[in-house]
């Protein structure tokens, strides 16, 4: 099983590259210039739509190589304090910008003036090291760190992207805001060095980027990135089934994207759930059994969300599940026992801090496996 797994063409939960990775164009063309010409970006959407994926693989296209650019990575999904981040984001653009541990060394002597990194190193030292940063010399020089990547593309005569995933993370340190007034006031007279920065969490992202009393107003560009189009989710399937030496039609395939709502993680995996039981050809019945197989190892996850929810919440679940739309009108309210109007937004609000549901255009589901699971599981008790 665990063979046929790993030969399986379909891919969930990591970075979605190479053959794994599909569409995407219009975005590609868009980030890629905006990283050429040195605008910011800000990418959003909901979990796993695909933000990693598509910046990883913008920063490995082709149309890079004659541009002097360099692409630097931080991801805060462990970093909590603002310590942390100088830390790992010093360690990032000395990294990226420098290949061997002797040259690191010289290039960070040359770099600070005030603050003295301290590094640490493993076995291999030009791959495995971390940096240390004194908490007070960083209160006294942030600016040293903070205007770092500028300083070094000055000096080496290149372009920098620093990309920050996860970046809704800043959230946790102490003080956010006069965190974010700083890095806006570096970060804005940068000309070499451009700033891609994504996450998933929409309300705080958009309360960061788009409200005007907040530092990053007006930071760049900011893209919401869509779903995938169920077209290129059956093309994409019928390829990767054909590839392995296995049949699906059209309408199956179409089946498997409707199933999941073009969800790009819900669809891999759903295909690849079904690719794993199909012999040769893939019939209606695989399906139905791959998505039961899907809801069979999700139900005590999902049993245990559900158990979180309140009876109001469960009822508006159970009107989205029936497509409702007006939660708020009189026939809602009674039939799903919603109580009043103001309690129709205050549930929803709870439902959408507790990142089950989200506004993506027209409302809905996070999940669409836990959508499918309430409806053929809990529902239908
Ligand atoms: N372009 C794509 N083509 C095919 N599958 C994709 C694509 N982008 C994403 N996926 C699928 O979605 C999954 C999640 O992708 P990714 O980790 O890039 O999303 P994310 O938005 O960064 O998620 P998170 O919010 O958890 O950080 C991948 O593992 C893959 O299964
Ligand atoms: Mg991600």
């Amino acid at each position: 099983m665990n063979d046929d797994r790993d030969k399986a063409p379909f891919m969930f939960g990591k970075i979605a590259s190479g053959p794994d990775f599909t569409n995407r164009e219009k975005e590609t063309t868009q980030l890629l210039q905006n990283f050429h010409v040195g605008i910011n970006t800000i990418l959003i959407s909901p979990r796993r739509w695909g933000k990693s994926s598509l910046v990883k693989k913008v920063t490995e296209h082709p149309r890079n190589k004659d541009k002097n650019i360099r692409y630097c990575f931080i991801d805060l999904f462990n970093i909590r304090t603002e310590q942390e981040f100088y830390e790992a984001y010093v360690k990032e653009l000395i990294k990226v910008t420098s290949t061997k541990w002797e040259e690191r060394v010289e290039q960070a002597k040359k770099l600070f003036k005030k603050i003295i990194p301290q590094f640490t190193v493993g076995l291999n030292p030009d791959n495995d090291f971390s940096i240390g940063l004194d908490w007070k010399e960083i209160k006294k020089a942030p600016e040293e760190i903070l205007n770092l990547a500028e300083t070094i593309c000055k000096a080496k005569k290149i372009k920098l992207v620093v990309c920050i995933d996860e970046f809704q993370n800043i959230s946790f340190f102490d003080d956010p805001l006069a965190f974010q007034k700083k890095l806006r006031a570096h970060w804005q007279h940068h000309k070499h060095t451009s700033y891609c920065l994504y996450g998933s969490k929409r309300h705080l992202l958009m309360e960061l980027f788009s409200s005007p009393s907040k530092p990053f107003y007006k930071f760049g560009d900011v893209i919401f990135l869509e779903k995938i189009k169920e077209q290129y989710w059956v093309s994409f399937i019928k390829k990767r089934f054909r590839e392995t030496g296995k049949n699906i039609l059209p309408s199956q395939a179409l089946r498997i994207a409707q199933a999941m709502e073009n969800h790009p993680y819900f669809v891999q995996q759903l295909s690849q759930q079904t690719w794993l039981l199909t012999q040769k050809e893939c019939t209606d019945k695989t399906i139905d059994r791959a998505l039961q197989n899907l809801l069979d190892h999700s139900t005590i996850l999902y049993q245990r969300e559900t158990d979180n929810l309140t009876n109001n919440q469960l009822n508006f679940l159970k009107a989205m599940c029936d497509n409702v739309k007006q939660f708020s009108s009189a026939a809602s309210i009674s039939t799903y026992k919603l109580g009043t109007s103001a309690n129709v937004i205050r549930i929803r609000e709870a439902l959408e801090n507790k990142e089950i549901i989200d506004t993506v255009g027209s409302l809905e589901f996070i999940d669409p496996l836990y959508k499918t699971w309430l409806i053929k599981v809990y529902f239908r008790r």
